[in-house]
């Protein structure tokens, strides 16, 4: 039996096959529409005109998906008993990957778990190396961790909107928890001369604010707060922020971390008499991981969006955030 071809795994060449003569069966995944993740597969019969909407998600113009590599682990960091950055070599993805954009990461080569897990891209050199910060929480990232160097991981991205990034303001970059990787990337990414960039990063404990000699290299100025005051300021990010907004002029606001934190972050920006542009990124859970299943699906101003392709960065006036916290 041929190896089957998916909507996300297909080359140029085999979708246009699938397009001129579709199989007289497909399988679907299809999404249970009840806003909880359900994924069905039903084999329905020949459904060109579907199956043309589906291999239109991952044709060359959707610049949401890129590429699907075999990548070796290169090396593994272990920043405590829950928290990882591996470094993959893979080129193709090194050189699209920008800072707010996701690796859709198969985590075993079992058939379960079935669904990929988003990760954030940490930093990529933009020719060979991407890297990726993640905490282990159950199934999927625990098998991920478990991982060692020479390994090869199924890796799909980069996926998902990057940030937008302005020169001619100052850069406010808000993080929370694990929220620091997209953060750090955008950071590290965009050094010059041109504008200041100030990281608020927040956590509960001091152990928590990872990376934070690297993170020296990334911004002109950091400001830590942490819940339990064993760094820095005690509080959340909010505090210094509200500071900031009152003190400075001409701002963008760029932020990740939980919902709540990205709610609060958009009011702040909200209240200011000029509002700053303010960009967040959403950590919805998700499926596909490429616009197909609406798994992933935030309520924004205009409707449903899908966080995986529309996002995961928004502008935040578009997000309707006391459903985000789904
Ligand atoms: C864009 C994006 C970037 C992220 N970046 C980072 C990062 O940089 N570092 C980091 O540590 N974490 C990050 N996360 C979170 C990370 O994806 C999760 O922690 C991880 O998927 C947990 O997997 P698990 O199997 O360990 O946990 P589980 O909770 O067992 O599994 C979570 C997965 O199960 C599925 N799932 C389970 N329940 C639901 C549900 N109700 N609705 C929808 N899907 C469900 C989804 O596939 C989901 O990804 C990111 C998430 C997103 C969306
Ligand atoms: S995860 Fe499938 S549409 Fe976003």
């Amino acid at each position: 039996m041929p190896a089957p071809v998916t909507a996300a795994n297909g080359s140029e060449a085999q979708r246009d096959k699938l397009r001129e003569d579709p199989p007289e069966k497909t399988c679907l995944f299809v999404r249970v529409p009840n806003f909880s993740y359900a994924c069905q597969a039903i084999v329905v019969d020949r459904v060109p005109a579907l199956l043309m909407d589906l291999t239109h998600v991952a044709s060359g113009d959707d610049r949401a998906l890129k590429h699907q590599v075999a990548a070796t682990l290169e090396s593994v960091r272990v920043l405590d008993r829950e928290t990882y950055v591996h470094t993959y070599l893979a080129p193709a993805i090194a050189a699209d990957a920008q800072p707010g954009q996701f690796l859709h990461i198969r985590v075993s080569h079992l058939t379960a778990p079935l669904l990929r897990r988003p990760i954030s891209i940490l930093w990529s050199d933009g020719h060979e190396r991407v890297q990726v910060l993640f905490k282990v929480v159950r199934t999927g990232t625990a098998l991920l961790a478990a991982k060692r160097e020479g390994e090869t991981v199924d890796l799909l991205g980069p996926l998902g909107t990057p940030f937008p990034y302005d020169f001619a303001r100052d850069a406010v970059m808000v993080a929370g928890g694990y929220g620091i990787a997209p953060v750090y990337f955008l950071g590290k990414a965009n050094r010059s001369d041109h504008n200041r960039r100030t990281l608020i990063y927040g956590a509960r404990s001091a152990d928590q604010l990872y990376l934070r000699d690297e993170l020296k290299e990334a911004f002109d100025e950091i400001i830590y707060t942490t819940e339990d005051g064993s760094l820095a300021r005690k509080g959340r990010v909010t505090g210094p922020l509200r500071d900031l907004l009152a003190a400075r002029e001409n701002l963008a606001l760029y932020a990740c971390g939980p919902t709540p934190m990205l709610a609060a972050v958009a009011d702040e920006a909200a209240r200011v008499a000029a509002p700053p542009p303010c960009y967040v990124s959403m950590e919805n859970q998700m499926g596909c991981g490429f616009g197909a299943c609406l798994g992933c699906v935030v309520r924004t101003h205009e409707g449903f969006k899908t966080t995986c392709k529309q996002g995961p960065v928004f502008d935040a006036r578009e997000i309707v955030f006391d459903t985000a916290a789904r």
